[in-house]
């Protein structure tokens, strides 16, 4: 052969093996998660064996912003570049999952990368009071936080269902209301609720020890991740009554879940427990709870009324305000800061308190405008409890359905936030409540993949995301979570919404004008009198805004503008009977061409049984041949009281 042609095939050969190289590890770059800000990919790869040559240049802190980094890959190795201990190690999240092992050969495609993260706090709930978790279940969880780069762990240590941290000055805390008869949640919220010594046979629960909890702050902080300890007051907190009855406003155990604040000895007992914790939990903040109290109790106490008086205190709003603003003083003085759920927004919020937005994210913005702290984890995307897929075919959940492209396209600054105020968003996290999640492997399915899309809206940049592309990256991310021994869902085999609701329906009534013969009620509006004619289909929950919920008969007449032609009329209703949702009776179908002379086509008749405790929808519907302008549908609450919920009248 030639010898320059000979040079030309090798020269060709080394170029297209470059660029196959090149695009097989592009596409490394391009499967990272959370995505990085800035990213140049150059062409070809630096090839090791063993571990990769890695440069640490430290640069004074300040240098660069936090927790960023500067990654390099070049035929010299890689140089990883931060002013601060957190970059370095996202760097090297960052390079783990950029090294491809093909064939024994270990490479890394060239590449330059500046990133930094959105936002200061990316943060995931843990719920070990409902089911306690081992410190080896939060470790592993640590290290897939740590991989998508979160790094605050908030850890929900009390509430009724049981107390999971020893405390030294009250040790009935974890000798007896750590522990209860019943292993599920479920059995033992529909029993009497009461717990269990330490020990006694069938005793289930648990609780950290000292030293427990040390090794999983030590074992978070090497992952640059801290540790949050929640210590809920003042509700959701029975098992502290049960152990310590003299804190509730009764004396007796039983009987109330909030502390008496009327009652001094409540404050020296939080302050105590609070000094244990500080003294363990090196986190700037120390979540206090605050959600759901029932401010009855206080209304009749003697010691609460007092308290009121002595305080000039106008509600119960502003006794539970006095209680967290009391006990936010006492954190301060101890160098720390609290943080708490929405709720403690009621009344008045403490002076330097951080809020954490669950109930939608409006007490987050009120809070922010305030020039407080926020952590945004509203419900409808971050509440990690409500089904991943169509309910038929998940585990047994609270309700809802939270799939993880809903999860995903949150975005937490929203246009009606003040811009001189959005500074004081601080981050998002996701939650797991586990009343419904016995068992470690469930938790870790409901946790990965929506954590990750969490992870990503807290790190990436938001022009940088993109709803398809994150989902291919999820998936081969997923492979990786599974072959490391997750379990999580298998979104490759996800159902997705219900069908109808991804794609409307057409049919005579749309757009059709709706008379209300019963007012449309307060809670669950949807699209207003528009919601039963927008062809808009409810999905696999009641509050997807497409749902119109009433508790009342629903009886509504559709106006088709002219006389015509009816052959069919019907609606679907839900039956959820955890949350108290119910099939109707019957329906009531009648038409009139006038408006005033209505004729019953259809009577459809219930046969739902009310004790199902499945997810069920039901349509109540009629063929008929007749000729009308106005179609009357007319649903009968259940005996069962409880909601109705239907998303459309059809007609055809
Ligand atoms: C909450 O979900 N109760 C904070």
């Amino acid at each position: 052969m030639h010898k320059s042609f000979k040079n030309i095939i090798v020269l060709i050969s080394t170029v297209l093996l470059g660029i196959s190289v090149f695009q097989a590890n592009a596409q490394g770059i391009e499967n990272l998660i959370p995505v990085p800000a800035e990213v140049n990919i150059n062409n070809g790869e630096y090839r090791f064996d063993g571990e990769p040559k890695v440069k640490y240049v430290a640069l004074p802190e300040g240098r660069m912003p936090a927790e960023s980094y500067r990654l390099k890959v070049d035929k010299k190795g890689v140089t990883i570049t931060s002013s601060d201990p957190a970059g370095v190690f996202y760097a090297q999240q960052t390079l783990n999952q950029l090294i491809s092992d093909a064939e024994g050969q270990k490479s890394i495609p060239y590449c330059e990368i500046y990133d930094y993260p959105r936002f200061p706090y990316r943060g995931v709930h843990f719920d070990v009071s409902r089911h306690f978790r081992s410190v080896d279940f939060l470790k592993k969880q640590i290290d897939a936080m740590a991989m998508y780069k979160m790094n605050r762990m908030h850890i929900h240590l009390t509430d009724a269902a049981g107390w999971r941290l020893q405390i030294d000055a009250y040790p009935r805390l974890a000798s007896f209301a750590a522990w209860r008869p019943q292993h599920q949640w479920k059995d033992w919220w529909a029993g009497n609720r009461h717990y269990a010594e330490e020990g006694d046979p069938g005793a289930y629960g648990g609780y950290y020890t000292k030293d427990d909890m040390r090794e999983l702050i030590q074992y978070a902080h090497n992952h640059h991740i801290e540790v949050i300890p929640e210590i809920e007051l003042p509700g959701h907190s029975e098992e502290v009554l049960a152990a310590y009855p003299e804190l509730s406003c009764t004396g007796k155990p039983y009987t109330q879940g909030e502390f008496c604040v009327g009652n001094e000895e409540t404050f020296t007992f939080l302050e105590t427990v609070l000094d244990e914790v500080i003294d363990l939990f090196p986190s700037e903040y120390i979540h206090i709870g605050g959600d759901e109290a029932n401010k009855e109790h206080w209304k009749k106490c003697p010691k609460c009324q007092a308290r009121m008086a002595e305080e000039g205190l106008q509600s119960v709003d502003e006794l539970q305000s006095y209680m967290i603003k009391r006990i936010a003083r006492y954190v301060e003085s101890k160098g720390r800061k609290v943080i708490g759920w929405d709720e403690i927004l009621d009344g008045g919020l403490a002076e330097g308190a951080a809020v954490m937005s669950w109930r939608g994210t409006e007490g987050g913005i009120k809070a922010m405008e305030m020039g407080h702290d926020v952590i945004m984890t509203p419900g409808r995307y971050c509440y990690l409890d409500h089904a991943q897929d169509a309910p038929f075919k998940e585990p047994e959940s609270i309700g809802g359905y939270l799939p993880l492209d809903s999860v995903y396209v949150y975005e937490p600054i929203e246009p009606s936030m003040p811009q001189d105020k959005v500074g004081y968003l601080k981050g998002v996290q996701a939650n797991l409540w586990t009343e419904y999640v016995v068992t470690d492997e469930h938790a870790e399915y409901m946790y990965w993949p929506r954590t990750i899309a969490i992870a990503e809206t807290g790190w990436s940049q938001p022009e940088k995301k993109d709803l398809a592309d994150f989902r291919r990256r999820v998936l081969l991310a997923l492979d990786c979570l599974k072959n490391k021994g997750y379990a999580t869902f298998d979104l490759a085999s996800e159902y997705g919404e219900r069908k109808l609701a991804q794609t409307g329906l057409e049919h005579k009534a749309k757009g059709c004008k709706v008379i209300y013969n019963r007012p449309i009620q307060d809670w669950y509006q949807a699209a207003g009198e528009k919601t039963f004619t927008d062809g808009v289909i409810g999905g696999w929950t009641y509050s997807d805004n497409r749902w119109q919920g009433f508790l009342s008969d629903i009886d509504v007449t559709v106006d088709l503008g002219n006389v015509q032609t009816v052959s069919y009329v019907g609606g679907t209703f839900m039956q959820l009977i955890g949350p108290g949702v119910f099939m109707p009776s019957k329906v009531d179908i009648l038409v009139s061409e006038d408006g005033e002379n209505f004729t019953l086509v259809a009577t459809v008749w219930n046969d739902v049984p009310v004790t199902t405790p499945d997810l069920l929808f039901k349509d109540f519907s009629t063929i008929c041949d007749c000729q009308a302008r106005y179609v009357r549908y007319h649903a009968y609450r259940s005996t069962m009281r409880g909601f109705l919920f239907l998303d459309e009248v059809v007609v055809n």
